[in-house]
């Protein structure tokens, strides 16, 4: 069958499983079942596929029809225009996630700071960061030891692994050390929240990278809480929360004696991200 058709067929089935990128997530499985790029693919839509790999590509086509999302069929994603790898056991890293990247990167660049990510999964924030902030340094942490098996291959991968540390532990657990800034997307949905997900994220995604317990502020009430004494005099905390939550947060990080720097909005105009500076 040539490929053409064989991304019509698909694409029919993942509409009728109403996955509404049915199109593109067609030809991307078969690039990846190809070894190509999307690109590629599309500028010879007339080749023919050998039945081993119409085969491997219907699997990967069954496994989409079935909700699980097209990045831990890949096993990537890209983040800030890099591709991390990513598994059932990590985060799938999110754009809004890269507006405060981008905004970090504004406020620090040319800098020479040291940074702690707490939740760090794939290692997307802090990756991304370093890549680019050249003589700065930084320490990921998080509960899960598989997310951090992928978050020290991600470093690998980019180049910066030797300006990473990566520590199984949770922030809670930190002492001794004090940063310039501390980045997290840490797990802030609600536990109402969590019961209407999609199928795409409630099934596959990691619960303990997603619960943030009643209000979805049970993790952030108690790292702005751990910052304050972790952060050096003046540094800043760089946190992502959900959308309804910026009044509760705002109020929090100034009960804890932090002034708001800068609110983060999403394309919807939602703020998503919170930079506070802590002050004394
Ligand atoms: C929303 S995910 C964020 C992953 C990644 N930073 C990103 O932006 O894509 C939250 C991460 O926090 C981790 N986590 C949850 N509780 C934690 C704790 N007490 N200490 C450290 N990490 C924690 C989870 O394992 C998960 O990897």
């Amino acid at each position: 069958m040539i490929a053409s058709k064989l991304i019509n067929f698909a694409s029919n089935k993942l509409k009728q499983n109403k996955i509404l990128s049915h199109k593109l997530d067609s030809e991307l499985l078969l690039s990846k079942v190809l070894k190509k790029k999307r690109e590629e693919l599309l500028t010879n839509l007339s080749q023919k596929i050998n039945k081993k790999k119409i085969l491997s590509f219907n699997k990967l086509i069954l496994r989409r029809s079935l909700k699980e999302p097209l990045a831990y069929i890949i096993k990537e994603k890209e983040f800030w225009s890099k591709m991390f790898e990513v598994d059932k056991n990590t985060l799938i890293p999110r754009p809004e996630t890269e507006l405060m990247v981008e905004q970090i990167l504004k406020i620090y660049k040319n800098k020479k700071i040291f940074i702690l990510d707490i939740g760090t999964g794939t290692g997307c924030i802090l990756i991304s960061l370093l890549s680019e902030l050249k003589s700065s340094y930084g320490l990921g942490i998080d509960i899960s030891k598989k997310a951090l098996y992928l978050a020290k291959k991600n470093a690998i991968k980019h180049l910066v692994n030797n300006k990473i540390s990566f520590l199984k532990r949770s922030f809670k657990d930190l002492y001794n050390c004090k940063f310039d800034l501390i980045v997290s997307n840490p797990p802030y949905i609600t536990s109402n929240e969590m019961r209407s997900l999609d199928d795409d994220i409630k099934k596959y995604e990691p619960k303990i990278a997603l619960d943030g317990g009643n209000d979805g502020l049970d993790v952030i009430k108690k790292v702005i809480y751990k910052a304050k004494y972790i952060l050096k005099f003046d540094g800043r905390l760089a946190l992502e929360i959900g959308n309804e939550q910026f009044k509760k947060v705002s109020k929090l990080l100034l009960k804890n004696n932090f002034k708001i720097e800068l609110n983060i909005k999403d394309y919807k105009d939602n703020t998503r991200s919170i930079i506070s500076r802590l002050i004394r």
